[in-house]
């Protein structure tokens, strides 16, 4: 039995937050902005919406898309850095409940940017082993709640959003995720985090909104994600022996234009071969690739037998990468 990715689905929320807003909050401007991030705007949730609202939207319209019925789906896998309660219930047992979906297995991974990957490569493990047949896999993130507005090296980066996909048990090998790779380094954990609040620098008393807000070294992780990311992408091409030409499109983490280009360009990519959406999203964390891949859906550009290359960097630290067809329907 084989895992092909069979629908993807995406959420944003309504409210955008420009480049000129973020002036009026912090010491910045739209051109520094632009130049050093290629993003213009980013989405905000609600008040009131938390990650497993964004996430339902998501995977209801993935669902519809894979031509499934809801209680076809025996799994769902969650990847999120801003859940929607610390500690439990996780943020995929809220989402099944709130599709009505009580009896399916349902957990949540933390692999930050890197959180799509990862749930990737647990569906195809699930699936290719017999256990699982229609996975949900999501990422979801209110970024927003965890970002630090006075602080201009983070909050100009971040935007919320969700995205979801349909992995399922197929017996055609041309349909089959060809290939998945994931790693870590937690020797640089430091690099990106949310340092208090945990059990490695609890709160006695109480606890601070502070204290999920995320740090990170910009430039060290700018740095290693692009050195990373390319020696990456350029292995799993080697090992199954597919040229860059051949892919359809490259769906990078939306973390920055500049580590996006430098990958593209490592690889030879032309421009149309790139899927960017950091302009209008900002760093979505791990719903930054779904999110991605379904505006190329809703556009009419990604087409069933599509060649897709995914790659991934984000606290962990944590990287990864993809090779795999878009099944369709
Ligand atoms: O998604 C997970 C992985 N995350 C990433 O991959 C993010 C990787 N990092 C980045 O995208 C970039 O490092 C940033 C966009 C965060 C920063 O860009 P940079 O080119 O690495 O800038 P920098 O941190 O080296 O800072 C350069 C200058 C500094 O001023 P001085 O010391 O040269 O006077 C900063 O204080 O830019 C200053 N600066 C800003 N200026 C205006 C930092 N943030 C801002 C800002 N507006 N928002």
């Amino acid at each position: 039995m084989y895992a092909a990715f069979r629908s993807i689905g995406a959420y944003v929320p309504e409210k955008v937050l420009t480049n000129d807003d973020l002036t009026k909050m912090v010491d910045t401007t739209d051109e520094w902005i632009t130049k050093r991030t290629g993003i213009k705007e980013r989405r905000i949730a609600a008040k009131d919406e938390t990650t497993s609202d964004m996430a339902v939207k998501a995977a209801e319209k993935a669902i519809e898309r894979s031509g499934l019925k809801k209680s076809d789906i025996d799994m769902i896998v969650v990847a999120t850095i801003s859940p929607d309660y610390f500690n439990m219930p996780s943020t995929a047992t809220v989402v099944a409940h709130k599709m009505g979906l009580d009896k399916v297995t349902a957990f949540d991974i933390s692999a930050a940017c890197t959180g799509f990957i990862y749930v990737l490569s647990i569906a195809k493990a699930f699936i290719e082993s017999g256990m699982k047949k229609n996975v949900l896999i999501i990422g979801a993130e209110k970024m927003s709640a965890i970002t630090d507005y006075s602080d201009r090296g983070t909050c100009i980066l971040f935007g919320d959003g969700a995205g979801a996909a349909v992995i399922c048990a197929t017996e055609n090998k041309k349909e089959a995720i060809i290939d998945l790779h994931t790693a870590s380094d937690g020797s640089l954990g430091d690099f990106l985090m949310t340092p208090e609040g945990g059990t490695g620098n609890p709160h006695q008393n109480e606890l601070k909104a502070e204290a999920c807000f995320i740090q990170m070294k910009g430039n060290e992780t700018f740095k290693i994600a692009v050195r990373t990311l390319t020696n990456d992408v350029i292995d799993i091409l080697q090992h199954n022996d597919i040229m860059s030409s051949e892919i359809t499109h490259f769906i990078p983490h939306q973390a920055n234009y500049r580590i996006i280009k430098a990958v593209g360009d490592a690889l030879k990519l032309n421009d149309d071969q790139v899927v960017l959406t950091v302009h209008k999203y900002g760093n979505t964390s791990g719903a930054s690739i779904p999110m991605a891949m379904n505006d190329l859906y809703e556009e009419g550009n990604l087409k069933a037998g599509d060649l897709m290359l995914l790659d991934a960097f984000g606290g962990g630290l944590t990287w990864g990468s993809a090779l795999l067809p878009f099944a369709g329907k």
